[in-house]
């Protein structure tokens, strides 16, 4: 027999895995019911994907093809792709009652540095998810001023790399944004470079982050009123649009770009679906977490794909494409067929919408940092309950000015597609996990048992998978840039730092 040598042990310990039922009371408060669990799945995924990104998708932008009304296909296809990953994340949940959604999953399954990839890629789903969500409120927050005659200077509205790239003009940039890019460098400041940034975008991020230094009960409370809102918004939407709607004329033609167009969109506004998976993170605030997570997630998931089809029906029936690539193409269509107070309310209620999106994903970035943390693998200081609050307070600001600072700087569409790489790696992940788990400990108890796991989770991997290839080149670059550091702070701090490997020692 063969002793084990150091590299034996190495990859022993990289891999070292999770129990799946650990105990896993820590601190924070069991306030979550399932109805609640619901409102925060519907609160994390109705935002700026289907009030904002729906337009672009649609229409096109600079470097994408629009899939032009053919994105109500873009819709289910994505759709389909979610519910099979939520199947998977709530047989996960329902085995695993801890929180940290994907990454402690992938502790339980893959083993440590497999979870370690998951965390730090989740970061791209939670904390650049909220830098695109926050740049989407911006816009509707400066159109809702424009209704009462407020007028932010345009320096203080756009980032400059948006700037540079509208004012270098090309394919599908609109005469609006060239001229909002030359009016914010005409009116910058100038400090040898001009000043621009999105400052509605940074403060709402700020705003946010008090809130939730303050507590998750009461972030759930506001979080269910503005869900109510929401819902009763796009109803209010679809009630008025409807009656504008003409498919001979706006459907003509249905998919300009073919195939192509359609996978694009689709993977640009799965965007609009990411959330769900959200209500995992939580696990340690729900109530019965084995029970109610699965119901959070599939329920939410559920309402909120058939509200985007009929959505982007409407929406693309309603006014010719054109009219959607902006960057509030839900008002900017109701206020092209004459309804301006009802395009002024559906701006107020978008804003109040993107709100809750981005009380959830912050949340559930300061938990996935929480748990990280806890476990060794990023500093102990992140997971520091402060007695006053019960919350991670010195997690919440850093995961506060992480997402603030840059959504002030960078373009939407660059931080929509990089969460979207970001969120569908997770998803193969998380798949990918449940066969294995399935083969290792096939006696676990699974509360929730998917049915024909071996048709789903390869399922999952398989459309996931093209969703990522459908996404351009440069998300790729920057995606695997971003994974390369993740190693290196892996190697180089938590290696020598993993709770786990240290008892194991
Ligand atoms: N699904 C969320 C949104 O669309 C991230 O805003």
């Amino acid at each position: 027999m063969r002793l084990p040598n150091e590299s034996d042990k190495l990859m022993a310990n990289l891999f070292i895995r999770r129990p799946v039922n650990e105990p896993s009371d820590h601190g924070l408060k069991r306030v979550l019911g399932p109805l609640s669990l619901t409102m925060l799945g519907v609160g994390a995924i109705i935002g700026t994907g289907i009030f904002v990104l729906t337009g672009t998708a649609a229409a096109g932008s600079s470097g994408h093809l629009g899939a032009g009304p053919a994105i109500v296909i873009s819709f289910v296809i994505t759709g389909i792709a979610c519910g099979l990953a939520a199947l998977c994340y709530a047989e996960f949940a329902s085995m695993v009652p801890a929180s940290g959604s994907a990454y402690t999953y992938a502790y339980t399954s893959f083993g440590e540095i497999v979870a370690w990839i998951i965390g730090w890629d989740l970061i791209l789903e939670y904390a650049v998810g909220n830098i695109a969500v926050a740049i989407g409120w911006s816009g509707y927050f400066d159109n809702l001023l424009r209704y009462f005659g407020i007028h932010f200077p345009p320096w203080l509205l756009i980032d400059p790399m948006s700037a540079n790239l509208w004012l270098k003009g090309g394919a599908n940039v609109t005469p609006e944004q060239v001229q909002m890019a030359t009016d914010a460098f005409a009116t910058a400041p100038n400090l040898g470079f001009p000043i621009l940034f999105n400052l509605p975008a940074m403060l709402i991020v700020l705003l946010i982050t008090v809130l939730l230094i303050y507590g998750v009960k009461e972030s759930a409370n506001v979080n269910t009123g503005l869900v109510f809102l929401k819902l009763g918004l796009i109803a209010m939407f679809l009630f008025v649009g409807f009656r504008y709607v003409d498919f001979d004329t706006n459907w003509a033609n249905f998919a300009p770009h073919g195939f192509a167009g359609i996978s694009t969109g689709a993977a640009l506004i799965f965007f609009a679906y990411i959330g769900f998976d959200a209500v995992s993170t939580t696990a340690e605030e729900a109530k019965n977490p084995q029970r109610d997570l699965p119901i959070g997630m599939l329920a939410s998931l559920l309402i909120c794909t058939v509200l985007y089809i009929a959505v982007s029906a409407v929406l693309t029936g309603m006014v010719p494409l054109e009219s959607l690539n902006n960057a509030k193409p839900v008002a900017a269509a109701l206020e092209a067929v004459g309804e301006h107070n009802v395009a002024t309310i559906i701006s107020l209620g978008a804003v109040l919408s993107i709100t809750s999106v981005l009380v959830v994903m912050q949340m559930a970035q300061t938990r996935i940092f929480y748990v990280m943390s806890r476990d060794g693998l990023l500093p102990k200081v992140l997971s520091h309950i402060d007695p006053r609050f019960g919350t991670p307070v010195f997690c919440t600001v850093l995961t506060g000015l992480l997402v603030a600072i840059p959504a002030g700087l960078i373009d939407i569409g660059a931080a929509a597609e990089l969460t979207n790489i970001g969120t569908l790696f997770a998803f193969v992940l998380v798949a990918g996990g449940i066969l294995v788990l399935r083969k290792i400990q096939p006696g676990a108890e699974r509360k929730f048992r998917i049915r024909f796991v071996w048709i789903v989770a390869p399922g999952c991997i398989l459309i996931c998978g093209y969703l990522m290839i459908s996404l351009p080149l440069l998300t790729w670059v920057r995606f695997g840039s971003w994974m390369a550091i993740g190693l290196l702070v892996y190697f180089i701090y938590s290696v020598r730092h993993s709770v786990l490997q240290n008892a194991n020692q």
